[in-house]
């Protein structure tokens, strides 16, 4: 029952929160401050299971609530709504533990209402006998209060009312409890009258029975939007606030979540309200975290930025500390009031992925914002960050040019070779991927780590890959994700026939892929790497070790589209794509429209639909059809074809 102790943490904070508006007199301002405090205490106990005193809290609060009602004062009235509905939900919550309380009168309404009331008959009974009989408005209360315990926080006897749709399948494979018009007939009513339920605790009183059996013969009709809502979200047992859902950007927002906030919160907040335990629950990690808000519920009202909590704890007005706390300056003005535009146009989402930190979020938004300029000293930073991180202490070379940022230990000489040949064959790489040559072929750079250990490759591997280790057998990773552009050459300190800058434009081709158009699969990128580098060198030691592996891994595949998957063995997959991309590939004509396609900003799928007709993993089969090919002859210069075609 881990969404009745969320609810019921709601419950407070937002009591808290309503003081931003202020209260009439100081009087009624601090009573109304006792029962936000008395509700926050509750809230405590109410998480550390002590339902019993928790109750007790409760009742204070709602004695003081009930007091300051008595003064009809309309403002007063309003910030006390909030507590009321919050009440009201606690005593659902708290009868389902099996705590007796006082009957929660309703609040006076703030203004006579359209249908005048008769002063007498206010007091909380539900209205039952003259319209139908309501499951939201009177069954749910009476079988929350009566059989929670039992049949709606567990399922004995395999019977469950969580909400309407189990409850009309009845219990178990004993079925139907409820047959709609037929109330004597029906399984529920008869173990109230035979007194076999509920057990325990409090009975059923003969006008909730008259009440049940009333809805069941009219029916047993279901009054509320979503059948499958739990039952404790109805009527007496209040909304429950889940938080707000992810709404999509419509591009018509005038401020921009993932350009001008997302950092924000991930720069200030994310220390205290991480993933490491955070701070009342309330993780600002991810844009789904910071939806569902905190241990006082939703800290975002779409609509409303003014009474959000998260703008109210932003200027202090919230109650408790101002945010961020821990003696941090507070948010500037402009940015908390781009928070509250933000909230009042919708709290819209235009990041990659609920799930996906804030903080990529924010630097993904940055990153495409950039010129090439800005990404590349970006990137130039981050590139000595991750070489501390992988090799703390040890000094590096490095070497620039339009196309590189190359750090490594394989000496300066070395690298400044590496480079110059590197930045050569890119307009060879340019051609055969389309790509326009007064252009840089990647954004930002591609850095490139050189070294000539593996132990050390396999370091920076760990940290650029962000996996716990690399496979022993490999010479060259990268990764590609729109902040980062990376990739990690192990040069072997005796020539074994292959040129670093074979790797280096293997990865250099495929980073300008994955960047090139939306959603490119690792798959696409990597096998295009690999074709290119072997059209530039195909005698190359590490070419030729992936001509050799094909038909192997070929034979391996359990289905002809297996290595399209992320989840496939990664180094077999690499080579099974180095062999379809090179089929994609030899159809220049469909090749060249896909990375056309992809260069205008299409997805991935859509635009090789377009131009191979197909999906991916359809024309797979057409390639798997084909079989693997030939081993490789010794070499015999493929490149030279593709260079002069140019
Ligand atoms: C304190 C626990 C408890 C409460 C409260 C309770 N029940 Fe049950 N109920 C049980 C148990 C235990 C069973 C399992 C069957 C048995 O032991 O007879 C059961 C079984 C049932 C069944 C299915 C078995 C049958 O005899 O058809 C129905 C229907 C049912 N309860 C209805 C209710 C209703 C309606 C309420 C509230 C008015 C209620 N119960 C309250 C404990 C409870
Ligand atoms: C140094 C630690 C720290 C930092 C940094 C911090 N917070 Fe908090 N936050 C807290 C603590 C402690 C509480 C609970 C006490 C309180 O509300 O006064 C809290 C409570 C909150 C709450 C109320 C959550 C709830 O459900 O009750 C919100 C909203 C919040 N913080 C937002 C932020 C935002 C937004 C930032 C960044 C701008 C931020 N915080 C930065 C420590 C921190």
């Amino acid at each position: 029952m881990m969404a009745k102790h969320v609810g019921w943490g709601l419950v407070l904070a937002v009591a808290t929160a309503s003081f931003a508006w202020g209260a009439p007199t100081a009087a009624q301002k601090e009573e109304l401050q006792t029962v936000a405090a008395l509700m926050t205490k509750a809230g405590a106990l109410f998480k550390a299971k002590s339902f019993q005193e928790c109750g007790e809290v409760v009742q204070q609060a709602q004695e003081k609530i009930s007091q300051l009602a008595a003064s009809r004062d309309k403002v007063i009235l309003r910030q006390l709504e909030v507590h009321h509905k919050r009440l009201k939900s606690a005593h659902a919550l708290l009868e389902l533990e099996g705590v007796e309380l006082p009957e929660l009168l309703p609040l006076e309404p703030p203004e006579p209402s359209a249908a005048p009331d008769k002063p007498g008959k206010t007091k909380g009974e539900p209205e039952p006998a003259a319209a139908g009989a309501s499951f939201v408005n009177h069954v749910a209360p009476i079988l929350i209060t009566r059989c929670g315990t039992c049949h709606v926080n567990q399922i004995k006897g395999q019977f469950s009312a969580a909400n309407y749709g189990v409850l009309m399948k009845g219990a178990g494979t004993d079925g139907k409890v409820i047959f709609p018009g037929d109330a004597m007939g029906s399984r529920i009513v008869e173990v109230i009258e035979s007194g076999d339920m509920p057990r325990g605790g409090q009975k059923v009183t003969a006008e909730e029975l008259a009440l049940l059996k009333k809805w069941i013969n009219e029916g047993a009709k279901f009054d509320g939007t979503d059948p499958n809502a739990a039952i404790t979200t109805f009527s007496s047992a209040p909304a429950m606030p889940a938080g707000p859902t992810v709404a999509p950007a419509t591009g018509k927002e005038t401020v921009s979540f993932s350009k001008e906030i997302a950092s924000v919160l991930a720069q200030n907040c994310t220390g205290c309200h991480g993933t490491n335990r955070p701070r009342e629950n309330f993780s600002l990690f991810t844009f789904a975290s910071l939806l569902k808000g905190g241990d006082s519920g939703p800290a975002i009202t779409p609509g409303n930025g003014a009474e959000s909590l998260i703008v109210l704890k932003l200027r202090g007005t919230g109650g408790g500390q101002r945010m961020p706390a821990g003696g941090l300056p507070p948010l500037p003005d402009d940015v908390i009031a781009k928070i509250e535009t933000w909230i009042d146009e919708g709290a819209k989402f235009d990041g990659t992925g609920a799930d996906v930190s804030l903080a990529d979020i924010g630097a993904l938004a940055k990153a495409a914002n950039s010129t090439h300029e800005e990404l590349s000293a970006d990137r130039a930073a981050a590139a000595a960050a991750t070489w501390n991180t992988a090799m703390p202490g040890v000094k590096h070379d490095k070497q620039e040019s339009a196309n590189f940022l190359v750090l490594g230990t394989v000496g300066e000489n070395t690298l400044q070779d590496l480079v110059q040949k590197a930045e050569a064959s890119t307009p060879k790489i340019a051609a055969i991927l389309g790509a326009p040559s007064d252009q840089p072929l990647v954004k930002g750079r591609l850095t490139v780590f050189t070294v000539s250990a593996r132990y050390d490759f396999g370091e920076i591997g760990k940290v650029i890959t962000r996996s716990p280790g690399v496979p022993g057998d490999i010479f060259s990773l990268w990764r590609y994700n729109g902040v980062d552009a990376l990739g990690v050459v192990l040069v072997p300190k005796k020539s074994d026939g292959s040129a670093p800058e074979t790797l280096i434009a293997q990865q250099v081709a495929a980073v300008a892929v994955a960047s090139t158009g939306k959603n490119v699969p690792r798959w696409f990128a990597d096998g295009a790497g690999r074709v290119v580098a072997a059209r530039l060198a195909g005698g190359d030691a590490r070419v030729r070790e992936w001509d050799m592996a094909v038909p192997a891994v070929f034979a391996s595949l359990p289905a002809h589209d297996a290595f399209l998957s992320p989840k496939y063995e990664p180094e077999a997959g690499s080579i099974a794509a180095y062999s379809y991309v090179r089929f994609l590939m030899n159809d220049t004509r469909r090749f060249t429209q896909l990375m056309e396609g992809l260069r205008q900003g299409g997805r991935f799928e859509e635009q090789f639909l377009a131009a191979y007709g197909a999906t991916p993993n359809d024309v797979a089969l057409a390639w798997h059809r084909k079989g693997p090919g030939k081993p490789p002859k010794p070499p015999r210069p493929t490149a030279n074809r593709a260079a002069k075609s140019e």
